[in-house]
């Protein structure tokens, strides 16, 4: 096709109208792509943009990444949400130093097997960083695609997906042999998060205003077509923040699950067993603090803050209290956490909880009760 196939018209309008001062533009090297692309996947650019620029100065490159401790990744990205992406950052870095020596594979394909890489990122990173012509397919992506072919019906269902990874080809297809990849895909991203946005579309700045067809028939607002909702669950779990001589009693979460790999308080699943702990504690006085919600992808977490400061000697942690009963609906990846006594537990000073990733809620509500520790 001509210049005016969509390839072709999303590369120019990205060089005029597009973003151009992101700090991962102005670079080929496939480190800064791939960690603005990992930071980029859940969460808005000008979020990213801080996190993105700490995270450098603290691992400039992806050796000191993959040599780094787990603890220091992850209190690097707490705030950014949806952990198990720094988890697989870390080990992705491990793999590339590892197996690739401390080099970025170029193709897609070999990308798309490292962890935390999924087709479109792995596209993405090859574009950006050596003008692969490849598509991609992320959610402003699939936006502007289902809207210019006006389909309707759920939007993540597996037809579709195909259908949209088939178009999104075909766009390259049609594109001549001389298209600027970095444009054309940093115009995808830009042309949905800037004018093909989610709600109210500001059609009349559209490159493919005259071929849209959802604009043709004036479906822009309707589509894509919402997806079939599912009720969220809500669980509730009682944080347990016990204070003795400047310590707090805290404990390494599974990798796997909710806040996987980040330090927390115990979390407890019912009533029943707090009061078992409360028990084995010799009854302590208690405050209940005010209670909150932290919404995760699946399900929301109602929590309720309790906390105590031990009087005398160190409490023994009951080996009984592993056997907690857990809360209505517990599985394996629900934060009900009985498991007092993991190897990971530990009394930690006041002083040092600067240093612990931590989820962000957690990390706030410590802070409010002990504004003083930072400064320690
Ligand atoms: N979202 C995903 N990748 C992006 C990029 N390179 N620039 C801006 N937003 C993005």
């Amino acid at each position: 096709m001509s210049a005016g196939d969509p390839a072709s018209l999303i590369a120019a309008w990205q060089a005029l109208a597009g973003r151009h001062d992101l700090p991962w533009q102005d670079t080929r090297d496939a480190y800064r792509i791939w960690l603005s692309e990992i930071m980029l996947q859940q969460t808005q650019a000008n979020t990213v943009i801080p996190y993105f620029h700490r995270f450098l100065s603290r691992f400039p490159d992806v050796c000191s990444l993959a040599d780094a401790p787990l603890d220091a990744v992850l209190q690097a990205w707490a705030g950014l949400g949806y952990y198990a992406r720094a988890r697989n950052l870390h080990r992705c870095a491990q793999r590339i130093r590892d197996e690739h020596s401390g080099q970025f594979p170029a193709q897609p394909e070999t990308l798309a097997q490292l962890p935390g890489i999924g087709r479109s990122t792995a596209a993405a990173i090859a574009a950006f960083a050596h003008g692969v012509r490849v598509p991609i397919l992320d959610g402003n992506v699939r936006r502007v695609l289902i809207r210019y072919l006006a389909l309707a019906g759920d939007p993540q269902s597996t037809a579709m997906n195909r259908r949209l990874w088939a178009q999104a080809q075909a766009w390259l297809d049609q594109a001549p042999a001389n298209l600027d990849m970095q444009a054309y895909t940093q115009g995808q991203m830009d042309l949905g998060a800037m004018v093909c946005t989610r709600s109210r579309p500001d059609c009349s700045r559209c490159p493919l205003l005259e071929s849209c067809a959802a604009h043709r028939l004036g479906q822009q607002d309707s589509l894509p077509s919402p997806r079939p909702r599912k009720a969220q669950p809500q669980h509730q779990v009682w944080l347990l923040i016990m204070e003795y001589q400047q310590q707090l009693w805290l404990q390494r979460r599974p990798d796997t699950g909710v806040w996987g790999g980040l330090w927390t308080p115990p979390l407890l699943g019912s009533p029943a067993a707090l009061q078992t702990v409360l028990q084995g504690l010799g009854q302590p006085d208690t405050v209940a603090l005010a209670g909150f919600e932290h919404v995760f992808t699946h399900f929301r977490l109602a929590m309720q803050p309790v906390w105590l400061r031990l009087p005398k000697a160190a409490p023994a942690i009951q080996p009984s209290w592993q056997q907690l009963p857990a809360g209505k609906g517990a599985t394996a990846r629900n934060p009900v956490l009985i498991d007092l006594d993991a190897g990971q537990s530990s009394w930690t000073p006041l002083t040092a909880l600067n240093g612990l990733g931590m989820p962000a809620p957690v990390a706030t509500l410590l802070d409010g009760l002990y504004p003083a520790a930072a400064a320690l």
